[in-house]
């Protein structure tokens, strides 16, 4: 693979670019980076899937391009430990997304679906049954009756979800949610190639009321609450920048923010276990109650201008399982939380 000797600061959605993603990325770059980073397409439909998925966190190594160790910023030292990828920068995005426009604007191609097609229409279904479940008042944390209620009336409690659907690359996981009859979606994006993309699938394929939006999250202008915030692969993206243990803190603060109280963030990554993202969150929460209680601000809290706290709802359980060192582990996790 050639050398990138791409500045972080340089190629930093905050930041303004002098060179161009083409600049700096080459196609066979950018294609091993996305083969390594975990899972693109096809997920678990063969074997030789699976072990290219099993190889992925080594493989992964092989595209990082800067070791944390190497990094020096006047902000925080990113964890000694942290993997760092081209994934982590917005250039890799907008260049992919030029790539993938051109492709749509060539043979009408859709692009990648991350983790593939069977894992996006799990999340819309399993999605559909949590939103449904909890609009009829069901208990959380128990098995989904997904039998529970008419086809109309689940209709008409889907028809009360706004939903948020951040980084949304292509848009795929929205039109699949509109087919599950989610009717108010807006998708987000920092790469205004990914929206022109997004755009353009859905206006082909009839969803013409699916809203698209360049936005970052780690610095959102989106000023609306929503019921169902969805994100798949995009913590697992801003996780692989070299600042990544930061940007995640920023990632969750900021969501927390757009989620509307009472209202579900449902994530799909490859990069965090589920108990790892229930640790996040619990590790989230204690930071609030921690800075709440030294700046006394449980007026605030009761006031309602605190940012809602999380706490975990439910997990995907049907995707394919492997063994590895003697334990039992899921190559994506799908996990809900609930806002208080
Ligand atoms: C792995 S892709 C997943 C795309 C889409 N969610 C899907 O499943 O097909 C990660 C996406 O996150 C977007 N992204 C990364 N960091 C972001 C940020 N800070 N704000 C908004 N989008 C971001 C990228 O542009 C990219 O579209």
């Amino acid at each position: 693979m050639a050398a990138i000797r791409l500045q972080p600061e340089d190629s930093d959605a905050g930041h303004a670019r002098a060179l161009t993603a083409a600049d700096l990325i080459s196609d066979d770059d950018r294609s091993v980076a996305a083969d390594s980073w975990s899972i693109k397409s096809d997920y678990g439909s063969t074997l030789d899937d699976d072990q290219r998925h099993a190889d992925a966190a080594d493989a992964l190594s092989a595209v990082t391009f800067r070791a944390a160790s190497d990094y020096s910023s006047d902000k925080e030292e990113p964890d000694a430990e942290a993997v760092t990828s081209m994934l982590g920068f917005q250039s890799y995005w907008d260049a992919t997304y030029a790539d993938e426009l051109a492709n749509f604007r060539e043979h009408g191609h859709a692009g990648e679906v991350w983790f593939g097609a069977d894992v996006m229409e799990t999340i819309a279904s399993w999605t559909k049954s949590l939103c449904t479940d909890n609009s009829q008042g069901h208990l959380v944390n128990q098995v989904l009756d997904s039998k529970a209620g008419t086809v109309e009336q689940s209709d008409k409690d889907l028809s009360s979800w706004s939903v948020l659907d951040i980084g949304t690359g292509n848009g795929l996981l929205l039109q699949e949610l509109a087919k599950q009859g989610f009717c108010d979606l807006t998708g987000t994006d920092y790469s205004e190639g990914a929206i022109d993309l997004a755009r353009n699938l859905s206006d082909r394929d009839g969803f013409t009321n699916i809203k698209f939006l360049v936005d970052d999250i780690l610095d959102t202008k989106l000023e609306r609450k929503y019921k169902l915030v969805v994100d798949k692969g995009t913590l697992d993206a801003i996780g692989l920048h070299p600042d990544g243990p930061i940007k995640r803190i920023m990632y969750w603060n900021s969501v927390s923010r757009l989620v509307a109280p009472g209202g579900i963030l449902v994530i799909t990554s490859c990069n965090s276990t589920k108990d790892e993202l229930v640790q996040e969150v619990d590790n989230l929460n204690q930071r609030r109650d921690g800075a709440s209680q030294e700046a006394g601000t449980l007026v605030d809290q009761e006031a309602g201008r605190n940012p809602p706290s999380f706490c975990y709802l439910d997990h995907v359980r049907s995707y394919p399982t492997f063994m590895f060192g003697g334990s039992v582990g899921s190559r994506v996790a799908t996990v809900a939380f609930l806002t208080n």
